[in-house]
Parts: structure tokens; sequence; C-alpha cells
């Protein structure tokens, strides 16, 4: 089953993020540092110009740090970006980032002269829990209305620097099919916009081809079995995941799967390098291939 999940609004929100961005000093785009170009929204890359931007890359405790590394240096090529992997609870990580709202945009954070920072990133990146250590309390967020104008919530940080809430209006790319399963393997889209099973095929194969130490040590096994499907079915024999009959159950083979692969329990890694945006793993491997995502939205224009 393909993953059917694509919210429409994109020319509406182009043209209010490109309003809205007008009135900011600084950008805080919210990224998860496992996938830096997965959970990228595609609008917000061709708005940019040349408004001073941070790239938050979150849950770096999650991702392979030689990988966050290389996006670091990647994503900074860019003039005016700045990249700052962290873990959003992390109140001293997160102190960085008022430094370097303050560096991109000397002229601002004076007496009178407040420093306005935009917070924005697709949903399940990490950004209410960076509110909250940003504020130093629970904010209760702007809810997710397709309305960035009107929806914002601006919160003071009492250093000279003023945080704007949007609604999470924001989407990822879901047109690439590579885009779509990394982000499901990461859990960043809802339980009912994805298979399992296929997910987890995905993963297994990932896993298998990258990180073979660590999906081996997890799981105390010897040697990979070859195939994806045959890796899970040994997953789900040496954690009894069994159904009627003593065979296999895969569906709940595929939930123990990647809920330990989400939170970290097989290591630290990453979906995807700088250069591998568009990479896809599955693309010889018939056995665990979804059918093709839809076409793009069709109100598109
Ligand atoms: P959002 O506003 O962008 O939609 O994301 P939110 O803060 O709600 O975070 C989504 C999930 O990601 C939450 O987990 C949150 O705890 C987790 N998270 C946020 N930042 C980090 C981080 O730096 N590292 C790790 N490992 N996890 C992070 P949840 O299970 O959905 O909710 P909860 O039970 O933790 O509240």
């Amino acid at each position: 089953m393909a993953i059917e999940w694509y919210p429409g609004h994109m020319s509406k929100a182009r043209r209010e993020i490109a309003e809205v961005i007008q009135g900011f000093d600084v950008v805080i785009e919210v990224l998860d540092a496992r996938l830096p170009a997965s959970s990228a929204n595609p609008v917000l890359q061709e708005l940019r110009r040349d408004k001073p931007w941070i790239k938050i890359l979150n849950k770096h405790d999650l991702a392979d740090p030689a990988v966050t590394k290389e996006w670091v240096r990647h994503l900074e090529q860019h003039s005016g970006v700045r990249a700052l992997p962290l873990q959003a609870k992390n109140r001293q990580e997160t102190g960085m980032i008022a430094k370097l709202c303050r560096r991109l945009a000397p002229h601002r954070a004076k007496p009178g002269k407040p420093l306005r920072a935009m917070i924005i990133g697709i949903p399940n990146v990490g950004k209410s829990t960076l509110i909250n250590t940003l504020a130093g309390k629970r904010m209760a967020r702007v809810g997710d209305k397709p309305a960035i104008t009107t929806c914002q919530q601006q919160i003071d940080l009492r250093n000279g620097i003023f945080l704007h809430d949007t609604p999470g209006l924001l989407w990822p790319d879901m047109r690439n099919q590579t885009h779509a399963y990394r982000l499901a393997a990461s859990g960043a889209i809802g339980e009912n916009a994805l298979d399992y099973t296929d997910v987890a095929l995905f993963a297994a194969t990932f896993m298998a081809e990258r990180y073979p130490q660590q999906i081996a040590a997890r799981y105390r096994l010897e040697s990979l079995p070859e195939t994806a499907t045959a890796i899970l079915e040994e997953i789900g024999r040496r954690r009894g995941c069994l159904a009627t009959g003593g065979d296999i159950d895969l569906h709940r083979t595929a939930e123990l799967f990647l809920r330990e692969l989400r939170a970290g329990l097989l290591g630290r890694i990453s979906f995807e390098g700088p250069g591998e945006e568009f990479a896809d793993p599955l693309a010889d491997d018939s056995e665990t291939l979804a059918s093709p995502l839809p076409p793009a939205d069709p109100t598109e224009p």
C-alpha cells in the first residue's frame, strides 16, 4: 500500500509564507536531524532568498553524529544560513539559538528594537518541545490551521527576542517516494498514512545496508538474512511475534521493529546524508517496493 498523505493548500501556503516571512529578522526552521532533507518543506527553500536562517537539526540524540556533522557543513555553505544540531529539551543547547539570532541580525535585539524570529517546520519535528524549552514553560500551541497570518502567537523570550509561532500548516514533500518512506520510518507522519509492514521492510532494507552491525546487535543476529522480509521474520521469531498456528505475525513484528528504531534502541541512525536526498534504496528491491505515490496535489497549479 502506498503512503497517501498529501494535504492541499500548497499555493495558498506559498503566498502566505512569502508575505509573513517579510516581517521577520530571522527564520528558525526546525528539521529532524535524522532526515534534514525529507523533513524540510519545499516551499520554504524556494522562499528563503537572503533571509537570515537557522536550521535546527533537532533530535540529534537519535541521529548519526558523523552524518549530522556533514549536514552542518553542507547547509552552512549557503550564505546567511547557520545549522545547529540540538535536543529540544536541552536548555544549554537551545541557548545557542538566541546567540545565533543576534549574530545573524546584529542590528536588532537592542532596546526598542526587538529581534523578531519566526519558528517553522513540518509536524513532529519538535517545534512545541523547543518552544517550551525556550519559553521556560509549557505554551499552548497555535494549532494546525491553514491561516498563517491570523493565527500567529508571539512569545517574549525576555532577552530582546520575540518568537513567533505559526500554525503547523507546513507539510513534508510526500510526492517523493523515498522522502515519504524515510519520514514514515522516523515516525514523522501519522499512523493512518502508512502501511506498517511496508515501512518496516523499507527500514530493514536501509538498516541492513547502512547500519548492519546495529541491527544485528539489537536482535542478536549472527548474520543478516538476505532479504528484508527474512530479517523481519527472524526478528519476529526471536521476539515471539507469532500468529495463531505458529506463523510469524509480520504486522506485530513491524510495529515492534519501528517502535524500537524510532526510540533509538538500534543506535543513532541517519536516514540520509547530504547528496542522498533523492536516493531510493528500494530501487532494486521489488519485494518491498510499494505502489507509486499518487500524483501531486491536483489543486496545485
Ligand atoms: P511538533 O510540535 O513539531 O509537532 O513536535 P513535538 O514538539 O510535539 O515533538 C514530537 C515528538 O518528538 C514528541 O514525542 C517529542 O517528545 C519528541 N521530541 C522532540 N524533540 C526531541 C529531541 O530533541 N529528541 C528526541 N529524542 N525526541 C524529541 P512524542 O512521543 O510524540 O510525545 P511525548 O510523549 O514525548 O510528549
